[in-house]
Parts: structure tokens; sequence; C-alpha cells
């Protein structure tokens, strides 16, 4: 099974993005031939200081291999070192019907919060489909709010196929329910558009403060709590530290335990978590040569594969 997932180098990475795509991408690189990439195209629709976008590149390649994910069996690579991914999401721009694109959320968020969309966002969804094709990419582990750019992907490949014969596996989603969309500090959706983030790897005082500052209804600390199933600490709690949460869970609604006792359990939680990877993370920044020779060589092995594809496809479309 070919698996595939990318991530945008455009801000810090947080726990929505490490319990909703991360760790389930590392887990099921476990089961096939894995291939995550540094979305770096992608990250050019909002990031116009190179100097951010090269940092931000560097930050996203330690954070992946920190948190486990393994270069001899993972294909890892930055998508600008693949450059036939642009020429592949140009020929799929050609099977690509507007409003399909038109219609997409990403696009449609930035028109409706009164910003200039770019060419580039518009056509996003094909650059993220060309992705996905040109390694055939069979399962696609990633948030719930990737969701409609993969049908869109889905689509395209169809599109591909129906036109030109068989050349695309058609791609699917890979989600997992209780991690699909993890709620911020805020309780809207976590992410870094909203401020309402826990980041990875935060500094100890940042994080503490995003934790104690989790919205909670007001009940007081004596009552028995109702309505745990909308708590936020609580359900972060059960991502990090299963049994934990339990026990907190049953103080909580037993009454006389407050919310600030159950943010603490969450704070400490994510502390032990995280803290391996921290360590880790300091010491390959310690040592970038081997970060950059792991994405040299994921590009090499991401090259070689797309070459192929290539291949197909150009002959497939007419030309040379
Ligand atoms: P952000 O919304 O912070 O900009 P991205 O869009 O860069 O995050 O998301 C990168 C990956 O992390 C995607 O696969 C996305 O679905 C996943 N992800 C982001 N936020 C969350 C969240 N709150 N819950 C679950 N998954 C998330
Ligand atoms: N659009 C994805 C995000 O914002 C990043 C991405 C780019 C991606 N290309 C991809 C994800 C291909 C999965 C497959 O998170």
């Amino acid at each position: 099974m070919r698996i595939l997932s990318g991530i945008q180098p455009s801000g810090k990475l947080h726990i929505g993005n490490y319990f909703g795509m991360m760790r389930p991408a590392l887990e099921l690189a476990q089961k096939g031939e894995a291939f995550y990439f540094i979305a770096d195209y992608h990250a050019l629709t909002s990031i116009t200081n190179p100097d951010e976008l090269r940092a931000n590149v560097l930050d996203v390649a330690l954070d992946f291999l920190a948190c486990g994910l393994d270069p001899a069996k993972t294909v890892f690579y930055r998508q600008s070192d693949v450059p036939a991914v642009a020429e592949l999401a140009w020929i799929l721009d050609c099977v690509t019907p507007m409003p399909m694109l038109e219609n997409a959320v990403s696009y449609k968020d930035k028109l409706a919060a009164g910003l200039k969309p770019n060419a580039g966002l518009f056509t996003y969804p094909v650059l993220q489909a060309a992705d996905i094709l040109i390694v055939q990419g069979e399962k696609v582990p990633v948030g719930k709010d990737q969701k409609q750019h993969l049908e869109i992907s889905r689509d395209i490949a169809s599109a591909f196929n129906r036109t030109f014969g068989e050349t695309f596996v058609i791609p699917e989603a890979y989600i997992r329910p209780e991690v699909a969309t993890l709620p911020g500090t805020d309780g809207r959706k976590m992410s870094k558009s909203y401020g309402n983030i826990i980041e990875i790897f935060g500094d100890e005082k940042a994080t503490k403060k995003s934790v104690m500052g989790i919205v909670t209804d007001s009940q007081p600390v004596e009552a028995p709590k109702q309505k745990l199933d909308e708590n936020i600490p609580l359900h972060l709690l059960k991502l990090v530290a299963a049994d934990k949460a339990k026990e907190v869970e049953a103080k909580l609604a037993a009454g006389g335990y407050g919310y600030g006792e159950a943010k603490k359990e969450l704070l400490a939680a994510l502390t032990d978590h995280f803290t391996p990877y921290r360590k880790k993370r300091e010491e390959l920044a310690k040592n970038l040569d081997y970060v950059n020779d792991v994405l040299r060589k994921g590009a090499e092995r991401a090259n070689a594969v797309a070459g192929d594809t290539m291949a197909k496809v150009r002959k497939a479309v007419g030309l040379k």
C-alpha cells in the first residue's frame, strides 16, 4: 500500500496537527510504503518572505523527525525538490473543471474573509492532487478539514483516467474519527489562523498559558460536572493519556474537583508525552547536515517514482 501526506510549512506545528495528522500518519507508515513531504510550493500561496519559508521548512523537518518519522522506512522530502509535481499540476489543471475549484472551501473562506486570493490559492487543490497522484498514493492520512481537498483529488484522477485512459490509482483519505477535528483553546477547531493553538514544541511558559486558558463552562468546583463530552481539557487528555483521562473524568463527575485541576493534569500529560521528542529535536537541531541529508535522499527516492509516473502521463496526453 502506498501512503502519502504533506504538511505546509506555514508556521509552528500544534497538537491539532500532531494528533490529527502526524501521529496517525506515523502509525500508518508502519503498514505500507509511506511518502511524507513538506509542502513548500503550497506555502507560497501565503508566505512571501523567503527567510521565513526556509526557517519554517526546517522547523517542520525537525518536528517530524523528532516525533518519530523513520527516514529509513519513510520517504521524507521537500515538495520543491520534486519539481515534476508542478508540471503534473499544470497537466491536471487542463482536466479540472473551474466550478469544482470555485467551490473549494479554502478558496471560498479567503474570499469571504475579504482577502484577494491569488491564482495559486485557486489552483491549490490541483497541486495537492498532483502531490498524491505523482507517487500513485492510495491512502492519504489527514485531518477532517482536508476531506474536500481529497474528494477533489479523486475527481481529478478520475477525470484524467476517463480522458486519457487508466493512469492513476484513485486515492482515499484516511481520517481517524476520534481525532478528525481537535478543538483549540477557544473551542473552535485548533488552527494557527485562529490563534487558539497549543504548540507541540512551544516553551514551557507559553504552553502553560495556553493550557490553563482553555475555555470551559462555568459549573462551580463543588458541582458534579455535567456534559463532560463537551469538555475540552478532558477531550484532549483522552488523546494523550487515556488512563489518566478516565480518572479525571470520574473526579469531575463526582464533584469537588475543578477544571483547573483537569487542566494541570493535561499540562503534565502533554509534557510527559512530548519531552522525549523535545530532547530528540534538540539533538537533531545540532546536526542539520543529517537533516538535510535525509531530505536529499528522500527527494532522490521521490523523484525516481515521480519520473516513472510522468513518463506514463506524458505518453498518455501526447507530450514527448
Ligand atoms: P492549520 O489549520 O493550523 O493551518 P494545517 O491546515 O496546516 O493546519 O493542517 C495540517 C494538517 O493537520 C492537515 O492534515 C490537517 O487536517 C491537520 N489538522 C490541522 N488542524 C487540525 C485539528 N484541529 N484537528 C485535526 N487535524 C488537524
Ligand atoms: N493541503 C494540506 C494542508 O493544508 C497540505 C497538503 C499539500 C497535502 N499537499 C498534500 C496533504 C497532499 C495531503 C496530500 O494540510
